[in-house]
C-alpha cells in the first residue's frame, strides 16, 4: 500500500500510519505543493537534469493534477503519507513512470519547507490587508464619534477626561505597528528553500536561483541545511499573530465593558450580539468575548511552535510535521478575529453624550486644579498636595466630586478661584491638552491624517 517501503519486507503498522500521516492537514497547502513541483520540473528541464520532453510531460501532468484537485475530480487518498506522495502518485498514474523523475534533486524536506513558505506568504499578505481595513474602520469611527467625551483610565480608576477619538487612536497606532512587524516577518518568510534537498544540497546541476524566480521568491536560502531545518519564520509568524491577538483582546475587553449598563458607551450591532436561552432581554457582546478567548488559543499556538523546535538537533526531524496545526490555527484565528473586530466597529453605535454630564460628577478634574495652581506660580508638587487635601475635604463632606470646593475658595489662589467654572468643565479639560499626541481634538485630527497616510502608503505584499 504505502510507498517508500523498498528496504522493508512488509507494510507499515496501521496505527503507525495514522499517527505519522500528515495528509489531512497538508490539504490546506495542496495547491502550493503542486505549484512548487511545476517550478522544480521546469528548472530540471531547463538545466538538463532531466530531458526537456520529460519536463514537459511532467508539467502537463501536474497541471492536470492541479485542475483535478481544484475541481474536486481528484481527492488525495488517505493511503498516502502526505500531500507530496499523493501528488506524485496521481502524476504517475496519469503519465506513467516518467512521473518518478520529478523527485530528482529534491527531498520532501525542502518540498514541505517550500509549500509552507508559499502558503504563509499569501496568508500574511491577506492578514495585512485585513489589518489595514481595521485601522481604516477605526479612523472612520474617530471621525464620526471621536469628539465624544469619556473618562481616561489608569488602574481602571478615572483619571482625566479624554475624547473617544484619542482612545481609539491608541488602538489604531499599535495595529499599524503590527503591520510593520508583519512586513518584516514577510521578508524572512519570502525566501526559497527549494534545492536544499534532504539537507546537503545535490550533485545534480540544478539552478536554485531559477526555481526561486519561478516561484516569485526574491532570494534563495543560502545554506541547504538551514533551508530545510529552520522554523524561526513560523515562530515569528505565530508571534506576530499572538501580538495582533493581544491587541485585539484589549479592545475586545473594552467593548465588553463599554457595552455594560454601568458603562453604556457602546451598543454592538444586532448582527454581532447574541441572546440568552433564559433571560429574554439579553444582548450579549459575544463576538468581542470570543476574540478575547481566541487570544489565549493563539498564544498557545506560539508556545507550541517554540517548544516543538527547542530540542531538535539539525536537520530534519519528523517532529517538525506537527508545525502545521498550530501555525494554520494561529493564522485562521487571527484572520477571523481581525475581520470580526472591523465588522463590529463598522456596525456598533456610540452613545456620544453618555459622559458629558457624568464627568462633572467625579474627581477627574483634579489635575485641572493643580495645573491652574501651577499657572498661578505654585510648584506642581505643592499644588498636587493641596488639591489632594481638597479631594479629602470633599469626601469628608460626603461628596464624590469636586463641587464642595466652591465653598472653600479661600484655599485656592484667587486666580484659580476665579476660573472654577472653566476648570470644572470636562470638555474644556480635554480640549486644553493640545501638546503633541494629546487628547485635544486638533491633535486627534492631526493624527488621523497622519495615520491615514501611513496606512495607504504601506501595503504589504511581496
Ligand atoms: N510529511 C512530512 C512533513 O510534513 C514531509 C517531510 C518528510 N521528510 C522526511 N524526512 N520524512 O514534514
Amino acid at each position: 500500500m504505502s510507498r517508500l517501503r523498498g528496504r522493508f519486507a512488509g507494510e507499515v503498522d496501521e496505527l503507525m500510519h495514522e499517527i505519522t500521516s500528515s495528509l489531512e492537514i497538508d490539504l490546506e497547502m495542496a495547491e502550493e505543493d503542486i505549484r512548487g513541483s511545476l517550478a522544480h520540473a521546469r528548472m530540471l528541464g531547463e538545466t538538463g537534469v532531466i530531458s526537456a520532453e520529460n519536463a514537459a510531460s511532467i508539467r502537463q501532468g501536474l497541471e492536470q493534477v492541479l485542475a483535478e484537485y481544484t475541481s474536486g475530480a481528484w481527492v488525495p487518498e488517505p493511503v498516502h503519507d502526505d500531500i507530496h506522495m499523493a501528488v506524485e502518485a496521481r502524476l504517475t498514474e496519469l503519465i506513467g513512470p516518467v512521473g518518478g523523475k520529478l523527485h530528482t534533486a529534491r527531498s520532501r524536506n525542502d518540498q514541505v519547507a517550500t509549500d509552507v513558505r508559499l502558503w504563509l506568504r499569501a496568508e500574511l499578505t491577506r492578514l495585512d490587508a485585513e489589518l489595514a481595513d481595521l485601522v481604516r474602520v477605526l479612523l472612520d469611527r474617530v471621525e464620526a464619534d471621536g469628539q465624544s467625551l469619556m473618562p481616561g483610565y489608569t488602574h481602571l480608576q478615572r483619571g482625566q477626561p479624554i475624547l473617544l477619538g484619542h482612545h481609539l487612536l491608541a488602538h489604531a497606532w499599535v495595529l499599524q505597528r503590527d503591520r510593520e512587524r508583519l512586513a518584516d516577518c514577510l521578508l524572512r518568510v519570502n525566501q526559497c528553500p527549494l534545492g536544499g534537498c534532504a539537507m546537503a544540497g545535490t550533485a545534480h546541476p540544478i539552478d536554485r536561483q531559477r526555481t526561486a524566480e519561478l516561484l516569485d521568491f526574491p532570494a534563495v536560502m543560502e545554506n541547504a541545511m538551514d533551508a530545510i531545518a529552520a522554523r524561526d519564520h513560523l515562530q515569528e509568524t505565530a508571534a506576530v499573530c499572538a501580538i495582533v491577538m493581544t491587541n485585539l483582546s484589549r479592545m475586545a475587553e473594552e467593548l465588553v465593558l463599554w457595552s455594560s449598563a454601568e458603562y453604556g458607551l457602546v451598543r454592538v450591532g444586532e448582527e454581532h450580539a447574541t441572546g440568552s436561552s433564559i433571560m429574554p432581554q439579553k444582548r450579549n457582546p459575544d463576538g468581542a468575548e470570543i476574540i478575547r478567548g481566541k487570544t489565549g488559543r493563539v498564544l498557545g499556538d506560539l508556545q507550541a511552535l517554540l517548544v516543538l523546535v527547542k530540542g531538535l538537533p539539525m536537520a530534519y526531524n519528523r517532529d517538525l510535521q506537527e508545525e502545521r496545526g498550530p501555525l494554520f490555527d494561529a493564522l485562521r484565528q487571527a484572520h477571523l478575529s481581525v475581520q470580526l473586530m472591523a465588522a463590529m466597529w463598522r456596525q456598533l453605535s456610540v452613545a456620544s453624550d453618555r459622559f458629558e454630564v457624568d464627568l462633572v460628577d467625579d474627581f477627574s478634574l483634579a489635575t485641572e486644579l493643580a495645573d491652574a495652581m501651577v499657572e498661578a506660580g505654585v510648584p506642581f508638587r505643592q499644588a498636587h498636595e493641596a488639591v489632594g487635601e481638597l479631594v479629602q475635604l470633599c469626601e469628608a463632606e460626603g461628596a464624590a466630586n469636586l463641587a464642595p470646593i466652591r465653598r472653600h475658595t479661600d484655599r485656592l489662589p484667587s486666580a484659580v478661584a476665579g476660573r472654577l467654572d472653566e476648570l470644572l468643565d470636562p470638555r474644556a479639560a480635554a480640549e486644553r491638552r493640545t501638546s503633541q499626541g494629546g487628547t485635544a481634538w486638533v491633535e486627534v485630527e492631526r493624527q488621523v491624517a497622519l495615520l491615514r497616510a501611513e496606512v495607504e502608503s504601506v501595503q504589504n505584499h511581496p
